[in-house]
């Protein structure tokens, strides 16, 4: 069979009125920037990219050099197409307005130039997540209030993993696709079309080093995955943690399971380590469309009202039926179920 480009993908799914011309203009654009991306962290320590910026995010974490070099390829290749009403980064404390005198479109688009960005040092690989909102009618310089709309709204997301392999996986609601880019003729070709997540599995993935400050009902639950066949769940479970989430969701995207970054003591006054706008509502899109599902142990994801462009929520995507499991024992622990 004929390859199909990541641009003949588009144009089908405009045809099909999945998309408009300026939001396949806007994937066109983050996927040509991801390229960049893959091309700067696969220089390793010959592009001089290694190593600490010696600045801090706006969370206060010490940024990477690519961090901020993966940030200022976004920026600037969104800046000018016309496509983007303004876009907001998990590096910026505020959201992006498009320069004055340059053309606006409706979109706002929000992503994590480089997520696991403590792996890039080790050779490990990274990633960006991005997502697809409307700006809302009659707004021309889009503020954080504008962008703060619950998952369910987005018009798109995905996410590049640089590994091995550059890869592509993308959703406009109707289905999971993944792209593989060919780096010798420089396209992304379609790899995998609607994608689907096994509903069990036997494999998760969780930093177990953070066990001791977990709630009882995630206790309760991963003691019972790692019980094993002669535990309450009958059977042996395999547990992966590469700490970029690009990478374990692109497992669970690839060969199922389920990733868990849930509540614990440490971070009960920041309501999670990952962030909803830039790591959790564009992954849970993703996710469900391929037929998985994503909630914070408690809610679904998508289904959250946003109360910051920051905002940090536990995460529980993957496998249906097990996320569907873990979910309930907190929501019974709750006394929200009987
Ligand atoms: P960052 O973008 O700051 O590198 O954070 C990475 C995220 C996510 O990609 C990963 O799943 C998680 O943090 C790893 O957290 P731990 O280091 O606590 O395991």
């Amino acid at each position: 069979m004929k390859p199909v480009s990541l641009i003949q993908f588009l144009i089908e799914e405009r045809r099909a009125g999945h998309i408009n011309a300026e939001l396949s203009l806007l994937i066109e654009v983050v996927a040509r920037a991801c390229k960049r991306i893959g091309v700067a962290t696969g220089k390793g320590a010959l592009g001089g990219v290694l190593g600490m910026a010696g600045t801090d995010n706006v969370q206060g974490e010490a940024q990477k050099k690519l961090d901020v070099i993966s940030n200022e390829i976004l920026l600037e290749a969104n800046a000018w197409g016309g496509h983007l009403a303004a876009c907001a980064s998990e590096e910026m404390e505020d959201p992006q307005q498009i320069p004055d005198g340059y053309p606006k479109g409706q979109h706002l688009l929000l992503f994590d130039p480089l997520d696991g960005s403590s792996n890039i040092d080790v050779n490990v690989s990274v990633g960006t997540i991005f997502s697809v909102l409307r700006c809302p009618d009659g707004v021309t310089e889009p503020k954080a209030e504008h962008f703060l709309q619950p998952g369910t709204t987005q018009l798109a997301a995905g996410y590049v993993v640089y590994g091995p392999a550059t890869v592509l996986v993308l959703t406009f609601g109707h289905g999971t696709h993944e792209f593989t880019l060919d780096r010798e003729v420089g396209s992304f070709i379609l790899s995998r079309r609607g994608i689907r997540i096994p509903e069990q599995t036997a494999e998760f993935a969780i930093n177990m080093s953070n066990q001791r400050h977990w709630q009882a009902p995630m206790q309760r639950y991963v003691g019972e995955l790692l019980a094993g066949r002669t535990g309450p769940r009958g059977k042996d479970f395999n547990m992966r943690w590469v700490a970029s989430m690009v990478a374990d969701v692109h497992r669970i995207v690839t060969r199922g399971g389920v990733f868990y970054y849930p509540l614990d003591a440490k971070i009960l006054d920041k309501g999670g380590k990952l962030r909803l706008m830039y790591e959790a509502n564009p992954m849970a899109f993703i996710i469900e469309q391929a037929g998985g599902a994503a909630t914070t142990g408690r809610e679904r994801i998508m289904e959250l009202q946003p109360t910051g462009l920051h905002q940090r929520v536990p995460v529980f995507l993957g496998s249906k039926q097990e996320v569907e499991l873990a979910t309930h024992y907190h929501r019974e622990a709750d006394g929200a179920v009987s």
